[in-house]
């Protein structure tokens, strides 16, 4: 989950941390079935899946990657994704969907 852009383990952060005004984004934040958010539409494009823990944290993660850098090099995005990207998942097109979701003008929330 993003809190306040920033990515975090949902499952390491205490309700009792998160303050009334943290803005928190989860993967159903990002968008819906009828209107995914460029990064799940890309990540369906390129059939870049993980397991259902991964990959929304995967998308997540990526979020606040092209947030942060909306033109990241594909090192940028390995450097960025190292924690999330397994062997169990299709890690070359992950990477793929990311590059094709980055936009030079764009912020976005997915
Ligand atoms: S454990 Fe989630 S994709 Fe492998």
């Amino acid at each position: 989950m993003l809190i306040d852009g920033e990515v975090y383990r949902s499952c390491t952060v205490a309700v009792g941390d998160v303050g009334g005004g943290d803005k928190i984004v989860t993967i159903e934040g990002l968008g819906s079935p009828g209107r995914l958010s460029r990064l799940q539409a890309t990540f369906m494009k390129h059939t870049a899946f993980g397991c259902g823990y991964c990959t929304p944290r995967i998308i997540v993660t990526a979020t606040a990657l092209l947030n942060e850098n909306p033109r990241p090099t594909t090192e940028e995005i390995v450097s960025a994704m190292d924690a999330n990207l397994r062997r169990c998942a299709s890690y070359p097109n992950i990477i793929e969907a990311i590059k094709d979701a980055a936009s030079p003008s764009e912020k976005r929330e997915g």
